[in-house]
This record gives structure tokens, sequence and C-alpha cells, in this order.
């Protein structure tokens, strides 16, 4: 792809230092890129890290957290900023969906007044150009503005859901993290989310991370995909060539875990095992310990993560580039 990369995550590692217990590590040597226009599912199951590596490219995770890498936005580190020149990118440039968000509404105070609160909040506009803004964002998400006078209790799940993407949209970003925008919502109303992003995506052009335990969500609305396990990537390319050639063992097991792309979720409980903790992370391959396909040298050395084809990268000693 002739474009640059909006945003350039490179060797991204996460530690919380637990107080007593050391440090755990959470995410380490995390990489991949993310275009303007496009969107990537970051993939893996419950406790893989795909939180943390939203919340530690926008450095909003607690003081404990020691993050090291590389986070390029447009060519520049946002790992390197201060808290204050930060300010400048979070919201503005690169928004997030945050998970279980729509429960994050305030209750006392009406849903039109929360989205104007946000534009203010940023020094973008006067208040009566924000009250107009507010309109233009319910709209945008499909609410009719007149509903902003509600209160979160009068809108249904998937009405609070658009409110709180309208609310990430307010300063106009072209990144969206997206933490399971739809998990607790009925299939209907989750189809429509997805549609709805898709829908502001062409109309703004954004890019859009979305993390999701749904391989057919991801079939569907991605171009690219990555694949976590245990804090690290273990397989990264193009949703086409991953789905039809994956090459990582444990990509192999979630996807025949969703055998049928056109059902909803089924259960990835049919990979024997469970992930590691990050307190005992095994010396070697993460997934040796549950792999089918494991070598002798799986267990004490870590896999690279290799380019095995253009744009196609997967961390697994079987794997030759
Ligand atoms: N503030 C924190 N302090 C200590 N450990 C944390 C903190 N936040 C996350 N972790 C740990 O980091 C690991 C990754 O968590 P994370 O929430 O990123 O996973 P996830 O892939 O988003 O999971 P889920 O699918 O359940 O949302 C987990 O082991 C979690 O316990
Ligand atoms: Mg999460």
């Amino acid at each position: 792809m002739a474009e640059m990369p909006l945003l350039q995550v490179r060797h991204l590692t996460t530690e919380f230092l637990l107080p007593g217990k050391g440090a755990a590590r959470a995410l380490e040597d995390v990489s991949f890129d993310v275009y303007p226009g496009q969107t990537i599912g970051l993939v893996g199951e419950s406790g893989c890290g795909k939180t943390t590596v939203l919340m530690s490219i926008l450095r909003l995770l607690p003081t404990q957290a020691q993050i090291s890498g590389r986070v390029l936005f447009r060519g520049l580190d946002l790992l390197a900023l201060s808290e204050r020149q930060m300010r400048e990118y979070r919201w503005k440039e690169i928004a997030i969906v945050f998970q279980g968000a729509m429960n994050a509404l305030n209750p006392v105070m009406s849903v039109g007044e929360q989205i104007c609160e946000a534009i203010t909040l940023h020094g973008l506009m006067p208040r009566r150009e924000a009250e107009a803004r507010t309109g233009e964002l319910l709209e945008l998400v499909g609410i009719p503005k007149e509903r902003g006078v509600q209160y979160p209790f009068q809108y249904s799940g998937g009405m609070r859901q658009r409110a709180m993407i309208a609310m990430a949209l307010a300063c106009s970003p072209c990144i969206l993290f997206a933490d399971e925008p739809t998990t607790a919502l009925d299939v209907m109303v989750q189809a429509q989310i997805l549609e709805l992003l898709g829908n502001i995506q062409r109309k703004m052009g954004l890019a859009i991370v979305l993390v999701t335990h749904d391989l057919g969500v991801v079939a569907e609305m991605c171009d690219m995909v990555v694949v976590m396990y245990g804090g690290k990537v273990a397989e990264y390319g193009p949703v086409d060539r991953i789905f039809n050639n994956p090459q990582h063992p444990y990509t192999q097991k979630l996807l025949e875990a969703f055998p049928d792309l056109a059902q909803p979720v089924a259960s990835l409980a049919s990979i024997p095992g469970a992930p590691p903790r990050l307190s005992e992370l095994p010396p070697g391959c993460r997934f040796a310990p549950r792999c089918h396909v494991c070598l002798p040298q799986c267990a004490s050395e870590a896999p690279p993560l290799l380019e095995i084809a253009p744009g196609h990268f997967s961390a697994c000693h079987l794997c030759k580039s």
C-alpha cells in the first residue's frame, strides 16, 4: 500500500506493577499498522490484552502501568509526549468507545447534554455551536435530535451505544477504537450498530480498530486482523488471507471453533487448556502448552513474528518466511 499508515504500533509492551507481586506483563512486543479508512479487527480470548492495547496507545492506563515501545501517529511518537501534548491527540485524532461504555452514561443528565459537554470540554467551539453540533452527531448515529433531551433510562441499549459512538465522534477523530461495541446487545441490534459503524466510516473516512470476540464480524467488517494470544501477536495480516490460509496453530483452532461464520459467536472452549497466567508466562511460545503441533523447541524458544508473505505475519516455529 503506497499510502502512509496513520498509526504504527511498534513493540508495544505493557507491564502492570503489582504491589508486592512484581510486574505482570500484559503486552509484549505488539506491532501493527492502521491505514486511513481501514478497519482492523483485534481478536483473541478474554484476557489476551485487547483492551490493554487500546488503552496503552491512548495512554489511559493507571499509573502502575509501564508502557514501552513506540506508537507513531503520523510519524510522531505518542508515548514520548507529555500528558498535556497527548491531550491534543486523544479524542481529537484517536477516540474510543470503551468496553461496556453504554452503561457509563450519567443517569441524571440528558443524553444531549452529555454529548454537548464532551464537545465544550475539549474547547472546540462555544456552547451555542456545540448544541447544534450535538444535534448533528445524534442524527449521524441515527437518533432523532429531539430525543437529546431524554435521559439514558429512556433509551434502549442500542440507542445508548449509539450515543456513546456519537460522543466518541464529537471531535471528528480520524481513528476510532471500538472495544466490543456490540457485546450485550441482541443480534439484530448488534447488526445495526455494526452497520452504523460502517456507514460512519464511509462518510467520515474513519479508520476503525474493532475489538471483538466474533470472527464472523471480523470477516464481514475488517480489512486486516490481529490475532492475539497471551499478550502477544500470534498472527496478523489481511482478513481473507488469514481466514483462508491461517498459519498460526492458535488461529487455526480459533477458526475451527467458528465452523459457520454466518452463525453468532460459538465457544472457544474447543481449544483444550487455558491461556497462560501473566505471572507464570512460559519461556517459549505462550501457546505451546495448548498447541496441537508443538515442537520440542517451542517450550524454550519464543518464536519471532515473521513476515511469511507480504503483509502476513505469524509467530510460530513452523512458519517459514
Ligand atoms: N489495571 C490493571 N492492573 C493489573 N492488571 C491488569 C490491569 N488491566 C488489565 N490487566 C491484566 O492484563 C491482562 C489483559 O487484560 P485486557 O483487559 O487487556 O484483556 P482483554 O483481551 O481486553 O479481555 P476481555 O476480552 O475479557 O475484555 C489481563 O490479564 C488483565 O488481568
Ligand atoms: Mg477487553
